[in-house]
């Protein structure tokens, strides 16, 4: 069963939607990683927001297994750190619907995620699209947690998440901690390799503009030599996200590759073109992602083990959902079973 402990709570999620790109690691894994002493941690594989897109059901189950041996990977001890695969821990969907009821349409309606999935799913709005954020705030308050780290593009969710949480904390009392988005300052939005506008996604620009982190040295090599620059020559390596959104995307993957300055990389390739950074960067990720891509694979082979990690993830997690979704239930007036 999980102690009970004085430290402070984080929790984070990823979608088991697609592979794993340098986006997720960097804009999140990375900072949920050597945090374990500070904070009691919860992470987790979201595969019931990964059906709000269909999914092929062999790839999901793949990917969610895979994704549970990647954040190990990361670094992420199963032995100090909660991780667990969402459906395992059904409070999840329970507080979800409740969430539901306390979501208003119109706020639903504005999340730029929805907006954005929508026009590329057009075939398939589903109501879970929709309530997608409800269950997103579901997963983070039924631990809790003082800190949520995401990306950017994330950012909006935890916040609706809060509204959420003060509008019921309004009317029934103090029972949700009302928690704070954690966006890195390097890396909370990384971009197409070969759409600089666009973010990198799991799910889309497969092949061309993404980099997973399964995906072996020479095809990071290759795709980082190919990655969109802009069209100066010389003394280029700059940073300016407006007018040179290619460069800068690539100054961003090298610095919180190697943790060198903005600064320190202009100067560092002061006089020299692309030719040059662009290797260089594929490099620093090649370094960067190769012990996670080599303990990821040994531990895929090692099935057991990944059931016995993520068993006693669900328990745990179960234990504290279970507190507070017993707690909401009571407050909404639901009799007790
Ligand atoms: P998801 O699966 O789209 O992304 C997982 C995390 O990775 C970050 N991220 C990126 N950061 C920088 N650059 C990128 N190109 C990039 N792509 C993805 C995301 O911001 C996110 O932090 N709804 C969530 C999953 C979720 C969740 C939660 C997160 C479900 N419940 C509760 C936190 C708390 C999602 O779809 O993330």
């Amino acid at each position: 069963m999980a102690e009970e402990t004085a430290k402070k709570r984080m929790l984070s999620g990823i979608k088991p939607s697609g592979d794993l790109t340098l986006g997720s690691y960097l804009g999140a894994i990375k900072n949920w990683s050597a945090r374990a002493e500070e904070y009691d941690c919860f992470y987790f594989m979201a595969d019931l927001h990964a059906i709000t897109v269909r999914q092929n059901p062999a790839d999901l189950r793949r990917r969610t297994l895979e994704q549970l041996a990647q954040y190990i990977a990361c670094g992420l001890d199963p032995e100090k750190n909660t991780l667990f695969i969402q459906s395992h821990v059904h409070q999840h969907a329970e507080l979800g619907w409740v969430l539901d009821c306390y979501s208003m349409f119109g706020e639903l309606s504005r999340m730029t995620q929805f907006k954005d999935k929508s026009s590329k799913n057009a075939d398939n709005i589903n109501g879970g699209l929709f309530t997608y954020p409800s269950l997103m705030a579901a997963d983070i308050l039924l631990y809790q947690p003082d800190l949520v780290p995401v990306g950017e593009d994330q950012k909006q969710h935890v916040e609706l998440c809060h509204t959420i949480a003060r509008r019921f904390n309004g009317i029934y009392g103090d029972v949700f901690k009302l928690p704070e988005p954690f966006v890195p300052k390097v890396g909370a939005r990384i971009m197409s390799l070969t759409n600089p506008t666009a973010k990198m996604s799991k799910s889309e620009n497969e092949d061309t503009g993404r980099i997973t982190l399964m995906d072996a040295p020479e095809v990071i090599m290759r795709q980082f030599k190919r990655a969109i620059t802009d069209s100066d020559t010389e003394n280029c390596v700059h940073y300016d996200r407006e007018k040179k959104p290619g460069v800068s995307n690539l100054m961003t993957i090298y610095s919180a590759c190697t943790g060198k300055s903005f600064a320190e990389i202009e100067a560092e390739f002061a006089g020299q073109g692309y030719g040059a950074f662009k290797p260089k960067v594929g490099e620093a990720v090649v370094e960067t992602l190769r012990p996670i891509r080599e303990e990821a694979t040994r531990l895929m082979k090692d099935k057991a083990y990944l059931e016995n990690v993520y068993r006693q993830g669900a328990e745990k997690a179960g234990y504290v959902a279970e507190k507070t979704l017993r707690k909401v239930y009571k407050k909404v007036g639901f009799v007790a079973r």
